[in-house]
């Protein structure tokens, strides 16, 4: 694998994962799925000031330079790309605004968040012109947003990884304590068996550890609400175990 610090040395056409780090085995199998698009795998790390909501939640965020090293090598990254800042963010760079699906849900409890994920994500497509880009499905919304501004990109979803008791992979994950961990098995619980929406809150205030933001059904490619007749619909959860944020997903199908 070759550690690269400059887009001008990445191979063009190849299979692209962006990233901020902090990478777990969920990181490892979008790089294994990216290499079954092409030899060229290109993984970048770059934790994007403009999609915290403050400076606290950026310095917050987990670096793990060493395992991320590990795990991508193990895992068929052949290019590890870790931009500067001056290189994504040049003077005069273009901001991009996600509109209304940017400011519901994730987009509402954190302002911003999402004009500033597709801010970087078109600057990132942009230095490495890749043929395919891989999101994982955890981040629903934000792999929803994506997709829009994608126009010569591939874009590949996939699947979430789940821990053995079903919590989603997630480089926040490391921050709960022993306590908050075994708490936070109640997302997964809630979205696996909840039949409807009352049900999926329910299941979810049984756990006195969980501070509920949202808990929807929803029209999987509008985020409306779900109605009778939706035929994708998705439950979404978001809250907080000792502060540490969790947010998840499933496809209920016709379960409104
Ligand atoms: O999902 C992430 O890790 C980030 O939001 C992304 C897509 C790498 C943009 O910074």
């Amino acid at each position: 694998m070759k550690v690269v610090t400059d887009a001008r040395e990445l191979p063009s056409a190849c299979t692209f994962v962006p990233t901020m780090g902090a990478l777990h085995a969920g990181h490892a199998s979008l790089f294994a799925l990216a290499k079954t698009y092409g030899a060229d795998v290109v993984a970048s790390i770059f934790v994007n000031p403009l999609q915290f909501e403050n400076a606290e939640d950026l310095a917050r965020y987990p670096r793990t330079p060493e395992i991320d090293f590990e795990i991508a090598a193990a895992s068929g990254v052949t290019h590890l790309w870790l931009p500067k800042q001056s290189e994504i963010y040049p003077e005069g760079f273009r901001k991009i605004a996600a509109g209304p699906i940017g400011d519901i849900y994730e987009g509402k409890s954190r302002a911003g968040h999402f004009d500033g994920v597709l801010t970087v994500v078109s600057r990132l497509f942009e230095l490495v012109q890749p043929k395919v880009a891989i999101f994982g499905e955890k981040d629903f919304q934000q792999l929803q947003l994506i997709k829009t501004i994608a126009c010569d990109i591939e874009i590949i979803t996939a699947p979430t990884v789940r821990e053995a008791d079903g919590l989603a992979m997630s480089s926040r994950n490391i921050r709960l304590t022993p306590e908050g961990r075994v708490a936070a098995q109640v997302v997964y619980r809630a979205l696996s068996q909840s039949k409807t929406e009352v049900e999926l809150r329910e299941i979810l205030a049984t756990e006195p550890a969980f501070t509920l933001d949202y808990a929807d059904y929803i029209d999987e490619k509008t985020f409306a609400h779900a109605q009778s007749d939706t035929s994708d619909v998705r439950a979404i959860v978001a809250g907080w175990i000792n502060g540490v944020r969790l947010i998840d997903n499933m496809l209920m199908g016709n379960r409104a």
